[in-house]
């Protein structure tokens, strides 16, 4: 077995061990989700995507580094043809200290896909469901329900861990919050809460369209005994609800977590980000390419990540930024 605690670790400014590297393994994406995607979105040439052999080589320095999960997002992570190909390469970086590999999908193209990734070596999904109603499914995510809920159906018939991500915009599904509790509560699926984050289209996000991580507990309450369980390295706090079942909830907006943050970013063409709110990344691609020694790449990428700023947490603002959550992979 691998023995993580001899490497030698990604260390930020502050003080915040990084252990979770996500992928953005596309831009594109079949949804159309609005607190997501702008309306005209400037896509990256496919050709600028890193090719498979350019990201194993540059997860493998992380995983050296000390990442032990990795989570691959999009965009449509399940737009990407070779994706079961990239997943069965960072399965092969298990000895190396690798223990998770994730994804964050929006479950529509999950059925058909869902067996060949658990053979390459996923571990578990997270899976955006943003209601229960096919009519305001479709208003939110541009998108048809009925194939989320076939790959919901899949993750739970091939017993692959997962767990729901609902995002809450005010006058959109603020009132799916019951419907969507009462569903996953009696299949027993763990189901999160996301607060709005100003990531989307510039201009678009408004403070008053976020639904409070209060707002949220005292719609809850209106059904359910909620507690609350002390927090852990998760980006949510954790409720239960009438005794056993878990509701959590990520309210970056009105409690963020940036003191804990774990977690670092890297776009499909190669840039590092290392926070979700960055202004800007490392491009780590261009030195890879124009044939730098990895022991360079490495030297940015801790350089980079030493400089991590605190994070939403301490300007509380939207950020200004040629690039938005779906080319950041949420
Ligand atoms: P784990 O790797 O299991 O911790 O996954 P996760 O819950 O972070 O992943 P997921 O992709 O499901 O993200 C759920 C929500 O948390 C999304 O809205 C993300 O944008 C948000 N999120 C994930 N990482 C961060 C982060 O570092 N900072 C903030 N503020 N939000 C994050
Ligand atoms: N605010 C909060 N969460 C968001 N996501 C995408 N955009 C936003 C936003 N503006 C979520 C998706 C998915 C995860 C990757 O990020 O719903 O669950
Ligand atoms: Fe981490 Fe930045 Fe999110 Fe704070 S805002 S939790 S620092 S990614």
């Amino acid at each position: 077995m691998a023995d993580g605690s001899r490497r030698p670790g990604l260390v930020d400014q502050h003080g915040r061990i990084k252990h979770k590297l996500r992928l953005s393994l596309t831009d594109r994406c079949n949804f159309r989700c609005r607190y997501c995607m702008p309306e005209q979105p400037q896509w990256i040439p496919k050709q600028q995507f890193l090719k498979r052999a350019e990201l194993l080589a540059l997860v493998t320095e992380f995983v050296h580094l000390g990442i032990r999960n990795i989570r691959l997002t999009g965009g449509e992570p399940l737009l990407r043809p070779d994706l079961a190909g990239i997943v069965a390469d960072l399965n092969t970086l298990r000895p190396l200290g690798l223990e998770r590999i994730s994804m964050t999908t929006n479950g529509s193209r999950l059925a058909e896909a869902l067996p060949g990734l658990r053979r390459a070596g996923l571990d578990d999904l997270n899976i955006s469901l943003d209601s229960v109603d096919a009519q305001r499914f479709r208003n939110m995510t541009g998108a048809e329900l009925a194939p989320v809920m076939a790959g919901i159906d899949a993750a739970v018939a091939l017993g692959v861990p997962f767990k729901l991500n609902t995002v809450l915009v005010r006058g959109h599904n603020e009132q799916d919050i019951l419907p969507l509790t009462d569903w996953a509560l009696r299949g027993g699926m763990p189901l999160r809460f996301i607060e709005y984050m100003p990531l989307d289209a510039p201009g678009r996000w408004q403070a008053d369209a976020v639904v409070s991580e209060q707002e949220l507990l005292d719609t809850l309450r209106t059904r359910y005994q909620v507690e609350r369980l002390p927090r852990s390295e998760d980006p949510a706090t954790l409720y239960t609800l009438d005794g056993d079942y878990r509701v959590g909830v990520i309210s970056t907006i009105s409690n963020p977590f940036c003191s804990s943050c774990d977690r670092l970013r890297l776009t499909v063409r190669g840039e590092l980000y290392t926070c979700l709110f960055a202004r800007q990344g490392t491009d780590l691609a261009g030195p890879m390419r124009s044939g730098q020694p990895m022991s360079d790449v490495v030297q940015q990428i801790a350089r980079a990540v030493w400089n991590k700023e605190a994070g939403y947490a301490a300007h509380r603002t939207p950020v200004e930024r040629p690039i938005t959550m779906h080319t950041l992979g949420g």
